[in-house]
């Protein structure tokens, strides 16, 4: 946290350190809730809509009702963007089950909380993000849709938060990681995209992937540009063999990976994803200009 995080709780805005919850919320208890990662800038939320429409099916997806209409979150993130200090930034937003009785069972949980925290992330610094990454590909699998569909974005990221050690206990930078049938899913908080022979390919979220805002916005340029993209079954070694490889995200934005595995890429930051990196620049800036 830093010294300017600001939090909004149920309505309240507050100062980061003064925010609290309930140790009894579900949320803390089982991971029983829902969230979304959200960047501004310029002082406006980055595709809010997309975010609030996957917060509202993940929420449905669980059963998880959210007490306010759209309308009021949206006022939520612009006053919590009014109060933070910069108009560049990085917005939490979560629905917890709320406080209930010890005991998996939610149905006691009758008042869920709606908590936004608006401070600064940066997931990578500036000589990573221009010499690339390197990935490891993790043991530590994706779990399954018929455990935890991966389109849900839950506070369960306990499978994401061990592969992303193993990522560090490698000496690497960030994990990819696999479905149960060896096939990659994605990052441990990105998405990930293969270029070979100008051609884009990214894992589908039946595969595991989170249909990630990002990754919408890069497919969308790329076609654009005239790249064709297509999202299919990808392996470990469609990325040892991939001309150029990237990772996409809110919090990540757009990352160049430069080895996967201890073996190097040809290209990085290769030319696709450079043209992407500035597209995807030029996407934000417009989008979330005054006016
Ligand atoms: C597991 C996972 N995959 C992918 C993403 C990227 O999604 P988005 O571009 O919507 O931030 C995230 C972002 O939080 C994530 O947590």
């Amino acid at each position: 946290m830093s010294e300017r995080a600001q939090c909004w709780i149920n309505g309240r805005l507050m100062p980061g350190s003064e925010a609290s919850i309930s140790v009894f919320d579900h949320g803390l208890l089982y991971g029983d809730g829902v969230f979304e990662g959200i960047r501004f800038y310029q002082g406006k939320a980055f595709r809010l809509q997309e975010h609030l429409q996957r917060l509202m099916d993940s929420a449905a997806a669980i059963r998880l009702t959210v007490p306010y209409p759209q309308e009021a979150l949206i006022q939520a993130v612009a006053d919590i963007i009014a109060a933070f200090a910069e108009p560049e930034g990085y917005i939490r937003l979560i629905v917890t089950r709320g406080a209930g009785p010890l005991g998996l069972n939610p149905e006691p949980c009758t008042h869920p909380n709606v908590i936004l925290i608006a401070d600064c992330l940066s997931m990578i610094d500036e000589r990573q993000r221009r010499q690339g990454v390197r990935l490891i590909v993790a043991s530590t699998r994706r779990l399954p849709a018929d455990g935890l569909d991966g389109r849900i974005k839950s506070l369960n990221y306990l499978n994401n938060v061990l592969a992303r050690m193993e990522a560090s206990q490698a000496g690497a930078d960030e994990a990819v990681l696999l479905n149960r049938n060896g096939y990659v899913a994605e990052g441990s908080a990105e998405n990930i995209f293969t270029v070979r022979n100008n051609h884009l390919f990214t894992p589908q979220p039946t595969d595991g992937a989170l249909q990630g805002v990002t990754r919408g916005v890069v497919m969308a340029l790329a076609a654009g540009d005239g790249l064709p993209v297509t999202a299919c079954a990808l392996t470990p070694y469609d990325l040892y063999t991939a001309d150029e490889c990237f990772l996409t995200g809110t919090g990540a934005e757009l990352i160049p990976v430069r080895e996967v595995d201890g073996r190097p890429l040809p290209h990085c930051p290769g030319p696709v994803f450079s043209r992407l990196a500035e597209a995807f620049a030029d996407r934000v800036a417009r989008e979330t200009q005054a006016g």
